[in-house]
């Protein structure tokens, strides 16, 4: 099979398009033929080594496809089911292994379906850490990217009241998520001042890009503050929500895949590249600081 990987560290070019076998899967997981492989900063950060993992490796966190082999103990999914979920081994590549799984409803497209895994989980996950209330004033720095996007939906679908940052060519993208928008940057805090005159009960960090020391003087204090992404939280005080295997479960998968189908949540947009175009799209990522791309084998 047709498989993207690399064997150092570096810049997008040390990602190679090669051969390897089509792996086999274990007791309890599915092989899949990806249709859609979502690309995601962190695959970025594994690649260039700010972030460590074992070399040679594929990249890749989240992918759709049509199962085509199961292993042994696996009751819950057949041959020709489409399902989505965190693949073991990489998902940059023909074929992927699952664990963790669920069903792509038929609303959703492939592309789409690859896009909520990594970041909707995350949005989960950090509003579950910070549990806004109806009502109440929630700060996302980021408002605009494939985490803070789904974060605004789903916090403004239960009465939350959210300020989002953007670049400002894409503050309109937030207001439509039902948002107040402001430009992310210098003198944040006083342009949130300007729309959240009551001040903000909670702040989501889905950025990094410095933003927590404006964060933290909005609440006078990090509590129920929060960042997914600003390698200075520690030193700040502020929670790093990093995540891990444990926070990647089927329910997850299947509260996202629900709440995109029903249209109560948008996946990112995605633009779509082939698979041997996955070193473009880690150096366009690199080059634009966001934007979602899919693989398609
Ligand atoms: N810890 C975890 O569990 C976890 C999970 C998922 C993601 N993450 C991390 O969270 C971050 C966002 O991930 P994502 O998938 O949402 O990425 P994304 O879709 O590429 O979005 C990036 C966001 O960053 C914003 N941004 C870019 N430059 C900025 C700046 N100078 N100041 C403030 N904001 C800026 C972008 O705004 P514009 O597009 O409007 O410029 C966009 O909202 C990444 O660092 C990722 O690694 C962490």
């Amino acid at each position: 099979m047709r498989v993207v990987r690399h064997t150092e560290h570096g810049g997008p070019s040390v990602l190679t398009v090669g051969e390897a076998p089509v792996p086999e899967p274990g007791p309890g997981q599915v092989r899949v033929a990806v249709r859609a492989a979502g690309v995601n900063p962190v695959d970025v950060k594994l690649r260039s080594g700010a972030m460590r993992a074992p070399l040679p490796r594929v990249p890749g966190a989240e992918v759709a496809g049509v199962v085509d082999a199961v292993g042994a103990g696996v009751a819950d999914a057949a041959v020709g089911d489409a399902v989505v979920g965190w693949p073991v081994g990489g998902g940059y590549a023909e074929y992927a292994l699952l664990s963790v799984y669920a069903a792509k409803p038929d609303a959703l497209d492939w592309v789409a379906a690859a896009a909520l895994p990594v970041a909707g989980e995350a949005a989960l996950r950090a509003l579950r850490a910070l549990a806004p209330r109806a009502g109440e004033t929630l700060l996302i720095n980021g408002a605009s990217g494939s985490v803070g996007a789904i974060a605004t939906q789903l916090a403004v679908a239960d009465g939350v009241t959210v300020v989002g940052t953007a670049a400002p060519a894409n503050l309109d993208r937030v207001r439509a998520l039902g948002a107040a928008a402001t430009p992310y940057g210098d003198g944040l805090a006083d342009r949130v001042r300007a729309l959240a005159p009551d001040g903000v009960d909670a702040v989501l960090d889905a950025a990094g890009h410095g933003a927590l020391p404006d964060a933290i003087a909005l609440r006078g204090g990090v509590d129920r503050v929060v960042t997914i992404a600003d390698s200075a939280a520690d030193e700040l005080g502020v929670p790093f929500l990093a995540g891990g295997a444990e926070d990647q479960t089927a329910d997850v998968l299947r509260t996202l895949l629900d709440a995109a189908a029903s249209g109560r949540i948008t996946p990112p947009a995605a633009r779509v590249l082939p698979l041997e175009e996955a070193a473009r799209a880690h150096a366009d990522l690199e080059a634009w600081g966001s934007g979602k791309t899919v693989l398609v084998p």
